[in-house]
Formats: C-alpha cells, sequence, structure tokens
C-alpha cells in the first residue's frame, strides 16, 4: 500500500486525536504509584477517554486485544495485558495509549519510575526516550526511514543496549497501523523518502540485554527472552514542510 499524505482537513484531526491521547498521559500520571493495579489504570483511562473525551479507547477488541491501554512492565517490551498485579516500588512501567477522535488515531506511550528504582532502569528509560527524540529530530522532507533507523539503534547499541526488532512504529490516519513500517535500526540512505503530510510513529522498544523476544501464551504479551529490562516511548509525528510536528507532545514535556 503506498503511504497516505493528510490532508489539512485531517491533519487538524489528527492534531486534535494527538493531543487528546498525550492528555490522557497527563491525566494517568498522578495514580501510577506502588499499590495500584494496572487494571484500575486501565479503567481510570477507558472512563476518561470515554466519558471527559467523548473519544475511543483503540486497543479494545482491536483484533481481540482485551482492554483500553497497553501497560508493560520491567521484562515486558510492549502490549502488556492490564491485570490484577499491583505495581511495587522499583518497579518500571510503559503506559501505551491510543485515542480515535473523529476518526483519526493519536498513538503516544511513555515510561513511569515506582518511587526509586534501580541505576539500570533509569539507564534504559532515558536512552530509549533519547533514541525517540534523536530519531523525531530527523524527521523533515527529503530525509529517508533507514536515517531514522540507524540513528536510533546507533544511540541503543552505544550504550551496549539492544533494539527489538520485530515491532517498529507505523504510519497513522483513519486507520491505527498503516504504511510504512517505520524500522528502529537500519542503514542510511535506504528506505522511504518522507514528504510533507506524512503522518507516523516513532516508538523505539530498547532491552537491557539481548533483543531478542517471546510472547506469552495470552498471545499479546511480549518479553524479553532473557528477561531483562525493556523501555519504549512514542510519539505520533507528522511531517511538515519546514521539519516535523510532534501531534502527541504532553503540555509540561520539555524536548
Ligand atoms: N499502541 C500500540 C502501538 O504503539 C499498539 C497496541 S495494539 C493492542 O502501536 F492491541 F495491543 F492494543
Ligand atoms: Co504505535
Ligand atoms: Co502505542
Amino acid at each position: 500500500m503506498a503511504v497516505s499524505i493528510k490532508t489539512e482537513d485531517e491533519i487538524l484531526k489528527m492534531r486534535v486525536a494527538g493531543r487528546l491521547a498525550a492528555e490522557v498521559l497527563t491525566m494517568i500520571t498522578p495514580h501510577v504509584k506502588a499499590g495500584i493495579t494496572t487494571d484500575e489504570l486501565d479503567k481510570i483511562c477507558h472512563n476518561y477517554i470515554v466519558d471527559v473525551q467523548d473519544a475511543i479507547p483503540a486497543p479494545l477488541n482491536y483484533h481481540g486485544f482485551p482492554k483500553s491501554i497497553c501497560t508493560s512492565v520491567n521484562h515486558v517490551i510492549c502490549h502488556g495485558i492490564p491485570g490484577d498485579k499491583k505495581l511495587k516500588e522499583g518497579d518500571i512501567i510503559n503506559i501505551d495509549i491510543t485515542v480515535i477522535k473523529d476518526g483519526y488515531h493519536g498513538d503516544t506511550s511513555m515510561m513511569f519510575h515506582i518511587g526509586k528504582t534501580s541505576i539500570i532502569a533509569q539507564r534504559i528509560c532515558a536512552n530509549a526516550r533519547e533514541a525517540m527524540l534523536i530519531g523525531i529530530d530527523l524527521v523533515k522532507p527529503g530525509i529517508q526511514l533507514g536515517d531514522i533507523g540507524h540513528a536510533i539503534q546507533q544511540h541503543a547499541e552505544a550504550q551496549n543496549f539492544s533494539i527489538v526488532r520485530e515491532y517498529c512504529g507505523h504510519g497513522i490516519g483513519n486507520v491505527f497501523h498503516e504504511d510504512p513500517q517505520v524500522l528502529h535500526y537500519g542503514e542510511p540512505g535506504t528506505g522511504l523518502v518522507l514528504e510533507a503530510g506524512m503522518t507516523f510513529t516513532i516508538e523505539p522498544m530498547v532491552n537491557v540485554g539481548k533483543r531478542h523476544i517471546k510472547q506469552l501464551p495470552d498471545k499479546w504479551t511480549v518479553v524479553t527472552k532473557d528477561r531483562s529490562l525493556s523501555a519504549q516511548w512514542e510519539h505520533t509525528i507528522l511531517v511538515t514542510n519546514e521539519g516535523h510536528e510532534i501531534l502527541t507532545l504532553r503540555e509540561d514535556e520539555t524536548i
């Protein structure tokens, strides 16, 4: 499938959806504390998206996913299903929010620390965010996706961390996951040439240990095969004539 170029009207809707997704992360932040279950986080987010934002939580029933958000704790890489386990001091958790508003998607995730976390937990979370930001910074018309993937991979591997290969960023619009695939590794000077009006996510998953993954029997939860910690951050990006716009930037977020 060809990569879609969004119209002005679609871009306006993507801006709204992106802002709403970001606002869910801001809203949930004070709740992400030791003692709360990921089910409770799911419920709070679900109700906020549906009742306050008058929007739709995209993960719910997406290819059979049973909840409204993804919660990925410690060695869970992505697609963790909210459940009855309580967060505890020292955990790290990724919360991934995707909302649909007026038919368009906004997709963003971030890491949270529960109380005091280990130095390695802090390093992996910081590295994954930096990797995402390095990728975002390169986005402008004319640059290639391989340039972005390469820069992200370099940043992780420079600190002896590894990049997950089985999951990638994606085009996004009135479809949750559309072309292009945005790999978080690769070779400079290869891949799709970006054009203004493209919208896609950048969402690197970085492991402390090896890159290899394992899928749990629930068919969703993806964990590191070696059980090492993993971190991920995600933004939805618009390519503009001048460069890019982060559609899911939080009000309090500095880049
Ligand atoms: N939000 C995830 C992404 O960044 C996708 C979650 S799909 C689900 O692409 F079904 F697991 F929710
Ligand atoms: Co995504
Ligand atoms: Co996401």
